[in-house]
């Protein structure tokens, strides 16, 4: 089932940017990474820090307690300390709009 929660208006979502999502059961982040959108969980697999206060270097997010690092297109974990992918989410343009539909977990695991 989905349940599309509306991010940003397409015009407000500026490149290389970053929104949080916050459901009753996870928190989400989403980029626009050059206009293409993409969603993943808002907590590091390792310990579980906020990635949102990490640094974006190209398509990648920086955990900013101890460093590991992780794609932002596919979720995979690319450096340790964490070894978990991260879960991503479907996103979609509908009416101007950037939703993500915070039903659905990719796990790429
Ligand atoms: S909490 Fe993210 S690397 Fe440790």
């Amino acid at each position: 089932m989905s349940d599309w929660i509306d991010v940003a208006a397409v015009d407000d979502f500026a490149p290389n940017t970053c929104h949080v999502v916050t459901t009753d059961e996870t928190s989400i982040l989403v980029f626009n990474l050059d206009g293409r959108y993409y969603a993943i969980e808002n907590r590091c697999t390792h310990e579980s820090a906020e990635l949102v206060d990490g640094a974006l270097e190209g398509d990648e997010i920086v955990c900013p307690l101890h460093g590991a690092r992780f794609s932002i297109v596919t979720g995979a974990v690319l450096a340790p300390p964490a070894y978990e992918n991260l879960n991503t989410f479907p996103i979609r343009v509908s009416n101007g709009w950037v939703e993500v539909d915070a039903e659905a977990e990719w796990d790429i695991a």
